[in-house]
């Protein structure tokens, strides 16, 4: 134990994906900024989205269009005020990337190409071949050197918000963050305090998302009071690769996602007996919506007792496949798979959470001081089901929005709360930071696997009450073993991110026990329609916000 360090800053920014970036781009016009990311700043997932942002510039298309597409993939349970905020505001933010320097794919006019993936009716999606994500990160993270003040913070992992009561509102004033390589704690002191940390993909054993997914800023702001919402909406892209089919071994680590822009592009799902087996499931076919595909693909492989289906786009021309999918071509070639002239073996993977904390339309969270922006968030745009290439759109749309709120609270808070920081300032209560013992961390990795496996079988594609009920149950128990060893281990990532898995798991396992009814991402089996009357947003801690 023992007393941090205390950084001062205007605006605390926690996360370098598209969200954090292009939040701290804009606040940093107005004073210092803190950029706190837990790994190399390009680590997240923004770096490996694949298919692109959508907006609406097609000549036939309409953001009307656009708004009925997310509206129909999220199965109504989205915020049409915020889906039609967010339709209408996307075209400039993304004109701003591209003035900010990001090169997307063009047609030989010049014009910006537009693609198609599941549930869009219009192309409408914009992108740099099939690594959109590393592009988007590559322009931001370059803007952002340009900025003097902004400062960024590498490998510094946020542990908890930094919150107290101010006359009677609960309000946020910064964090405490490990210094993951001097292993030491900082406490990080600003009247506002950006949480863009991102999704929590790790929660599941196969997830599309990199190792930095756990979920910390879900828990982080559930333990400071924040409400939490759909968390029970767990996205499953349908096709991601599936590297055991050809290794004939189990595959650790980020699985690689085949892009819904190959279905988009032409591409066509096929069970191993040669059947185009979406025909049985959805008049769409290929292109339904992820859900329907997912749910349609675990079908085909538990009817069929088969570990995959087959991605086949090599019937197009070599040079199109090859100019659109380059990143997915070399990927599938690394495992001596040749997507011009063959199939590529897939399985659904968890990829994106819907549900997050909550906010109002500008980010806001119900803590005085805490806004959220991008994955880690629930603006009520994606409802029960994110629709394809909305993501990295709601982050460029809300960090935006974010941005005079933010000022206007800043002023206040420095008018109405500087006791209560200068006391936060000089808080000295912290667990020191260790490195863990070789048994620890194996117990952290046994823990890990049970966690992930319970997740997959519980709360996976198809869901059972009492499944959930029993895992909820397993999880408590797990929480108090975590919070234990937390207590007198100290603090580390491993220890860190572990309770942060279990909070999370805890708060998908609640809010799907919530919610009786299928729709969207959460089907169980015991209510397997949409039940009429059914509250459209299940919340849990903190208090209430209208907005969604
Ligand atoms: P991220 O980009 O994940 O960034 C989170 C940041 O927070 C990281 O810097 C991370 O290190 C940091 N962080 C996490 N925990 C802490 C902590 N405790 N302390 C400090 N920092 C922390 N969406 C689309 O719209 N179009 C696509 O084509 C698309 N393709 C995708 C492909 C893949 C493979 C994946 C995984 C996702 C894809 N998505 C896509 C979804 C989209 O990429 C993400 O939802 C989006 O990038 C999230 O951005 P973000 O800024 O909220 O979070
Ligand atoms: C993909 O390229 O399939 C991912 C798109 C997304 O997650 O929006």
């Amino acid at each position: 134990a023992g007393a941090p360090v205390i950084r001062k800053f205007d605006f605390l920014v926690l996360g370098s994906g598209i969200a954090g970036l292009s939040y701290a781009l804009k606040v940093a016009e107005h004073g210092s900024v803190a950029v706190v990311t837990k790994a190399q700043a390009e680590e997240g997932c923004t770096q490996y989205a694949q298919g692109g942002v959508c907006a609406v510039l097609g000549k036939h298309d309409s953001v009307e269009a656009h708004v009925e597409d997310t509206m129909i993939a999220g199965d109504h349970l989205n915020s049409r005020r915020v889906v039609e905020v967010v339709c209408k505001e996307g075209p400039m933010r993304v004109m701003e990337l591209v003035e900010l320097g990001a090169e997307f794919t063009r047609k030989e006019n010049g014009a910006l190409h537009l693609t198609r993936e599941g549930g869009h009716s219009h192309r409408r999606i914009v992108h740099a071949a099939d690594v959109t994500g590393r592009e988007i990160e590559r322009a931001l993270l370059a803007a952002a050197a340009t900025k003097g003040n902004i400062t960024f913070f590498e490998h510094h992992a946020a542990i908890d918000l930094v919150h107290s009561e101010v006359n009677g509102t609960k309000v946020c004033m910064g964090a405490d963050v490990l210094d993951q390589q001097a292993m030491r704690i900082m406490r990080f002191m600003a009247p506002v305090t950006m949480l863009a940390t991102g999704g929590a993909g790790q929660v599941y054993p196969n997830t599309t998302n990199p190792s930095v997914a756990t979920g910390d800023g879900m828990a982080m702001a559930y333990r400071a009071k924040a409400t939490v919402a759909n968390m029970e909406f767990v996205q499953f892209h349908p096709t991601a690769f599936c590297a055991s089919a050809v290794t004939g071994k189990p595959h650790l680590g980020r699985t690689f996602l085949i892009s819904e822009a190959v279905r988009g592009e032409g591409g066509r799902l096929y069970n191993l007996a040669g059947h185009r087996f979406m025909e049985d499931y959805d008049s769409r076919f290929d292109l339904a919506p992820r859900d329907i595909v997912a749910r349609a693909i675990q079908d085909q492989m538990l009817s069929r007792r088969e570990s995959h289906v087959l991605l086949d786009i090599s019937y197009k021309p070599r040079d199109e496949i090859l100019s659109h999918f380059p990143n997915i071509a070399a990927q599938c070639k690394s495992f001596g798979i040749d997507i011009t002239r063959e199939p590529i073996p897939v399985a659904p993977a968890q990829h994106y959470m819907c549900g997050g904390v909550q906010t109002g339309l500008s980010g806001e969270t119900n803590v005085a001081g805490l806004f959220a922006c991008g994955e880690v968030s629930c603006t009520g745009l994606h409802g029960a089901n994110r629709l394809a290439s909305n993501s990295l759109l709601e982050g460029l749309v809300f960090a935006e929005r974010a941005v005079l709120p933010s000022l206007a609270h800043a002023e206040g808070m420095l008018r109405d709360a500087g006791q209560a920081m200068a006391r936060a300032s000089q808080a000295s209560d912290f667990v020191g930071p260790r490195e863990l013992s070789v048994p620890t961390q194996e117990w952290v990795v046994a823990k890990r696997a049970e966690l992930t496996s319970l997740m997959w079988s519980a709360a996976g594609i198809v869901r059972r009450r009492a499944d959930m009920k029993e895992a909820l149950q397993q999880l408590a128990g797990m929480h108090v073993d975590v919070q234990a060893m937390w207590q007198s281990y100290g603090t580390s990532t491993e220890l860190m991110e572990l309770r942060n898995l279990t909070t999370v798991g805890e708060l998908i396992l609640m809010s799907a026990l919530q919610r009786q009814e299928s729709r969207g991402g959460h089907l169980v089996l015991d209510h397997p329609g949409p039940a009429l009357g059914h509250p459209r947003t299940t919340r849990i801690g903190g208090g209430n916000l209208s907005a969604s």
